[in-house]
């Protein structure tokens, strides 16, 4: 069974065939991040009207590099929720012009169901039950996979998402967006006790995470040490902020774990691809005896492949939307009501 998975939530129009939730036939990016990094974060006018500008032709070469027609797609698959609405829309939008057009079932899938799947990709062992740590730009979770298309979230950010913290420390000590991948690359150089930083804890639920505090405190050091005219070591900040943000990550999946019995645990999301978080739940999972997934780094990020996986479980599962789909900004994992 062949699925046409479409992505555009954020800042990637991207599209995919996948066949049978297992092999990526084809995987287009169209990605806007080079005029995004002009304003220093995601512009979502500018957003939706790049999407409309590249879902037509991300959508041929998808199909070209894959070697299918539309004849042989057996349903289409689309993000439609959470994400930027007007950038949702436009997905969604072509999605079901594409399914009036060729009478084909429309998928609509979640974002971050969408996430976990590219762990399925990777892996082709993996199979539910197991806990997933979700760290995108504009979510971070715990969720328990109970099975492909039922979820339980466990806890969440109360505040800044992983990846905009990433972003807002990269941008305070001078790096480019997305700065996720330069504060990971910087940090490989800098000493990681350099900087004695604070790891906030939330009331009322030892399974939801704060970020806001971590990244102020980076803040705070960067414009202290501008006004006394002293020079801040980026590597050696870059360092200690990723390493806290690991230990806060790696403690809290492994509360889960026990708490609730898992032993298999993935990880997922743009942040997924960073080296710390990375080998941090690696080394957490190898002492605790559970096995670990992380999805291959090029379907870490946003793309339509992991669309088009999660889409083929929900279509199996009987999951279709007809024309009036619409999108939705927020929408957690575990109130999926379609
Ligand atoms: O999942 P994603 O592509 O988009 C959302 O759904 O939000 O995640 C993008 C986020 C950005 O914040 C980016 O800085 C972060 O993932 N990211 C990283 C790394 N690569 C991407 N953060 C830390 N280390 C990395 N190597
Ligand atoms: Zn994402």
């Amino acid at each position: 069974m062949k699925i046409l998975g479409i992505e555009s939530s954020c800042d990637e129009t991207a599209c995919s065939v996948v066949e049978d939730g297992k092999i990526i036939l084809s995987n287009a990016v169209a990605s806007q991040i080079d005029e995004h990094r002009l304003y220093g974060g995601v512009v979502p006018e500018i957003a939706s009207r790049r999407h409309a500008e590249n879902i037509t032709a991300t959508t041929k070469k998808a199909l070209l590099d894959s070697g299918t027609k539309l004849k042989d797609i057996d349903a289409v698959a689309v993000t439609y929720a959470p994400g930027l609405i007007g950038a949702l829309l436009v997905g969604i939008s072509f999605a079901k012009g594409l399914c009036l057009a060729n009478n084909l079932p429309l998928v609509p899938v979640h974002h971050i169901a969408g996430h976990m799947s590219a762990n399925y990709l990777t892996h082709p062992n993996l199979k539910p039950p197991y806990l997933c740590l979700v760290v995108s730009g504009g979510h971070s979770h715990i969720i328990e996979v109970l099975d492909y298309t039922k979820f339980h979230l466990v806890g969440r950010t109360r505040d800044d998402a992983v990846g905009e913290c990433f972003d807002k420390v990269a941008r305070t000590i001078g790096f480019e967006y997305p700065g996720g991948k330069h504060i990971d690359a910087a940090a490989q150089l800098g000493d990681p006790t350099a900087y004695k930083l604070p790891k906030p804890k939330v009331d009322g639920s030892e399974f939801d995470f704060s970020f806001s505090g971590l990244k102020t405190a980076v803040i705070n050091i960067v414009h202290n040490a501008k006004q006394k005219g002293i020079d801040i070591d980026v590597n050696n900040l870059a360092a200690s902020f990723q390493k806290t943000v690991t230990d806060i990550l790696v403690e809290k999946t492994q509360l889960a774990a026990k708490t609730f019995g898992y032993n298999k645990i993935a990880v997922a999301g743009g942040v997924s691809a960073n080296s710390s978080v990375r080998k941090g739940l690696e080394d957490m999972c190898r002492e605790n005896n559970f096995e670990f997934f992380a999805p291959k780094l090029e379907l870490c990020g946003d793309n339509g492949a992991m669309i088009a996986c999660q889409g083929y479980y929900d279509f199996i599962s009987g999951k279709r939307a007809d024309l009036s789909l619409n999108g939705i900004a927020t929408l957690p994992i575990d109130k999926i009501s379609i």
